[in-house]
């Protein structure tokens, strides 16, 4: 990963001269940490899947957290005052954006042991909480992040496409199994589109060395979203023991159980009875959503990253992790009584 560019660097007042070094382990933005006699502070390369109009979401958001009294990472103005900061190369224009840096705080891959889920569920919990009276239209909307029908849609596209793919055989009757989930999902649009995080996957969460949770990062996703959805995302994330790259996955109920009893002790009554109910439905969309979309990259191999030292191919990288999310998909709906019983008792 290049080093920033001094003219970006130039942008940031007190920053002109800094020392940049690569920092933490994120795969999507390229993120530095800068040192001077100013102080400290990340500055990353925003991906080119977000727009720049973002950082008007990203300031409205962390804005308001500040009031509240949450700790929050805080968009650093460039010395003319703008949240962002473009430069153009041969290639495209880049988008490099400033952040206060909160120290002493750590990430995770995996949760540390079962009770640290209370700890991930109760910082998502305040920080909902703390939003719900957020008045704000969101500038950047990602169309289609969770229309789990149109990643269904592509991925029997994907398969009836590729016949010849050396993968097809792999692919064809787990797609089919996956197809077969997705077609029998309730549909969640009905409920409230509430302030939502958007990416709640353990590395985007700081905690202390106390596995306290302290603050959330990573807030390009941030806009609306139905409550299970934002949750089964994180409960997807949070919950599986086994991590992304295991063919053989299973919930953990206990940790379901734990991340939403913590969520609410946070959140408060904000919790709807509908929404509550459907939260096993939303872990459940959630991973047969990202089953369905490894599976199609399995086959059209352009979309994820993956590991050439440990893999053959994208395709095959991809086919372990859609095999992987399937089986974590297939144990949310095997155990489906047990896991609603405990959100339910988590609830009261
Ligand atoms: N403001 C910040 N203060 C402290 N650490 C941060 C901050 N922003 C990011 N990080 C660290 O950098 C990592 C990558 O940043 P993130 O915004 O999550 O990028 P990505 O989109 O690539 O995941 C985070 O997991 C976190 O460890
Ligand atoms: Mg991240």
């Amino acid at each position: 990963m290049s080093l920033p560019p001094a003219e970006v660097l130039a942008r940031y007042a007190g920053f002109e001269h800094a020392a940049a070094r690569p920092y933490g382990r994120g795969l999507i933005n390229d993120t530095f940490l800068l040192e001077s006699a100013a102080g400290r502070c990340v500055l990353q390369r925003l991906h080119p899947v977000f727009g720049a109009a973002v950082h008007h979401d990203i300031e409205a958001v962390t804005a308001h957290l500040a009031r509240k009294g949450l700790v929050t990472p805080r968009l650093v103005p460039a010395r003319d005052g703008a949240l962002w900061v473009e430069r153009a190369t041969d290639e495209r224009v880049e988008v490099w954006r400033a952040q206060t840096f909160v120290p002493d705080l750590v990430t995770h891959d995996r949760l540390a042991h079962d009770r640290h889920a209370f700890a991930a569920g109760a910082l998502v919990g305040r920080f909902h909480r703390a939003l719900a009276d957020l008045e704000h239209e969101y500038r950047f909307v990602r169309a289609g992040v969770h229309d789990t029908r149109a990643h269904l849609a592509k991925l029997a596209a994907a398969v009836d496409a590729a016949r010849d793919h050396r993968l097809y055989d792999a692919v064809a009757p787990l797609a089919a199994e996956i197809l077969a989930a997705g077609a029998a999902l309730p549909a969640l649009s009905s409920l409230p589109q509430r302030h939502s995080h958007g990416d709640l996957k353990l590395s985007n969460l700081l905690f202390d060395a106390e596995l306290r949770g302290v603050c959330l990062v990573d807030l390009d996703t941030v806009g609306r979203m139905a409550l299970p959805l934002e949750l089964g995302d994180a409960l997807r994330s949070w919950c599986n023991p086994a991590g992304e790259d295991a063919t053989d996955c299973a919930v953990s109920a206990e940790r379901v159980g734990l991340a939403v009893a913590g969520y609410a002790s946070a959140a408060g009554d904000a919790v709807t009875r509908d929404e509550g109910a459907a939260l096993v439905d939303g872990l459940a969309t959630i991973c047969v959503e990202l089953a369905a979309r490894f599976a199609a990259d399995a086959l059209l191999e352009r979309y994820f990253g993956w590991e050439p030292s440990r893999h053959p191919s994208r395709g095959a990288h991809n086919l372990v992790r859609a095999r992987g999310q399937w089986s974590l998909a297939r144990s949310v709906l095997a155990g489906r009584a047990d896991l609603e019983a405990r959100v339910a008792a988590a609830l009261v």
